[in-house]
């Protein structure tokens, strides 16, 4: 292509180009096979350009190599040739490169199947956590299903994880409905059950399908009163809770446990004009990051959550109602000896591979992770703020840790069970062994020291009329 080579830069780019026609507009998709003129390192990366005159519809995904320029997009039609190297973000208004943008969307999910390191097997503290908030789920289920007595109750677990919490919580809330049914509603038959779960697409579905027979056949036996059975049909729903997920007004219960904390995004406002992130030695918001970090996750907390409202009350019917359980923090800073402190020990881990030589600095300082502990305070605000929600309950939990010795390993597996899809592909699978050893002795150390306070939020929540 001509275009290319009035760029001195880009002498060396070889383009492929399709065109594809999704719905109103026409784009010109490119796939651009980029080499560094200094080091000859060669990319790929595929981009959708428009070639309306000044739009450009897509971007390159995280490229940042010394002498590389990042191609962001181009405009193919005269009289505005040219070629996309950086962007004005529509958030501040001011010049920066386009953030490296991770697809947490594909890439992440909880370690599956049953081996050492899966979340089947590593996942005991988020459901004693959950079993103590559990009285608050079943109530509010309980609640609903009086007031709407629906034939057919669509209940959702978003962030559902494979493993068996998710069809733990399930059995509860099959005979928690069935307990207010007997009571208060024997005229009619038990409703149906429909359960969606929910997950990302890289979640681990089949090795909860394949628990279902067992899980059906132990149901049965549980619930079997006078002969009458309840119906229980279970599906999975692939896809980001940031988006819709299902139909408008069919799902009368959402839960959520453990999950929300999971932004959509590392917000783009972390990284400097070189596409650098400015939170140097830390993973996330941790004691050494600079002002602008922790208003730049609050920043799209606020963002992803107000869009997570709006979808679920589309889906929800009126009445219907929401428990979400999600990691937080005490007080309005961000730094404290909670949930924050943890990451700030994986880095610390990380920095102490670093100095042994096994991994480099550049990858420590380019690591970050998507999760934000919101305080109450702004969960509340939020709420208020996108308006389709009452907020009935928000309880702070702080669960109790076994006293044991071994705390700090049961933590360094179960947050690897979570973190290992990311930093596998970051660091090489190679140093995870070593890291989690290193983590669970630094936790124990820390743990022998001084408490570590671990924050959970409850929050019921009524879907306006
Ligand atoms: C720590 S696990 C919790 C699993 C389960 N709910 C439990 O309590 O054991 C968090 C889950 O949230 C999922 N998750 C994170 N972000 C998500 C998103 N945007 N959409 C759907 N699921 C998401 C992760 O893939 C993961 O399976």
């Amino acid at each position: 292509m001509t275009l290319f080579n009035s760029f001195p830069w880009a002498a060396m780019l070889t383009v492929s180009a399709t065109r594809v026609n999704p719905g109103t507009t026409e784009l010109l998709q490119l796939t651009v096979f980029s080499a560094c003129c200094k080091c000859s390192y060669t990319i790929c990366f595929g981009v959708n350009i428009s070639p309306c005159g000044h739009r450009f519809a897509s971007a390159g995904r995280n490229v940042r190599y010394k002498n590389v320029v990042r191609f962001i997009g181009a405009c193919t039609r005269s009289p505005n040739l040219c070629i996309v190297t950086g962007v004005m973000t529509a958030e501040t208004g001011t010049y920066r490169w386009m953030a490296p943008e991770k697809d947490f969307e594909r890439e992440f999910h909880m370690t599956g199947g049953v081996g050492r390191t899966s979340y089947a097997r590593n996942s005991s503290l988020q459901k004693k956590a959950s079993d103590e908030a559990r009285h608050i789920t079943l109530e509010t289920l309980q609640q609903l299903y009086k007031e709407t007595r629906p034939k057919s109750l669509g209940i959702a677990d978003l962030g559902c994880s494979s493993g068996p919490n998710t069809l733990s919580t399930i059995r509860d809330m099959i005979k928690a409905v069935e307990s207010a049914h007997r009571q208060e509603i024997t005229s009619h038959p038990l409703p149906e059950f429909s359960f969606l779960l929910n997950d990302l697409p890289g979640n681990d579905f089949n090795s909860i399908f394949k628990s279902l027979p067992d899980f059906h056949t132990e149901l049965k036996r549980d619930t079997n009163i006078n002969g009458d059975c309840p119906s229980v049909f279970i599906a999975a729903y692939p896809g980001s809770f940031y988006g819709r997920l299902f139909p408008e007004r069919t799902i009368h219960f959402i839960y959520s446990s453990y999950s929300l904390h999971w932004l959509s995004k590392i917000p783009p406002a972390i990284y400097d004009d070189q596409g650098k992130s400015i939170n140097k030695g830390c993973v996330n918001i941790c004691s050494s990051s600079p002002e602008a970090v922790s208003k730049a996750y609050y920043s799209q907390f606020k963002e992803d959550f107000s869009i997570f409202l709006r979808h679920r009350s589309e889906e929800l019917v009126a009445s219907g109602r929401m428990v979400l359980i999600i990691l937080g923090r005490e007080g309005p800073d961000h730094v404290d000896r909670g949930n924050s402190f943890f990451w700030e020990l994986l880095a610390r881990s990380i920095a102490d591979l670093v100095a042994q030589g096994e991994t480099e600095e550049e990858k420590l300082d380019s690591y970050e992770m998507h999760f934000y502990a919101p305080s109450g305070a702004e969960i509340e605000g939020e709420v208020k703020k996108e308006g389709s929600f009452e907020l009935e309950r928000l309880e702070m939990l702080q669960v109790d840790k076994e006293k044991s010795i071994t705390y700090g390993k049961a933590v360094a597996k179960t947050v690897r069970a979570v973190q290992e899809s990311m930093l596998a592909q970051h660091f090489g699978e190679e140093i995870l062994d070593k890291l989690f050893d290193t983590y669970g002795r630094m936790i124990e150390e820390e743990l022998a020291k001084e408490d570590i306070r671990t924050i959970t939020f409850v929050l019921v929540l009524k879907r306006k009329i």
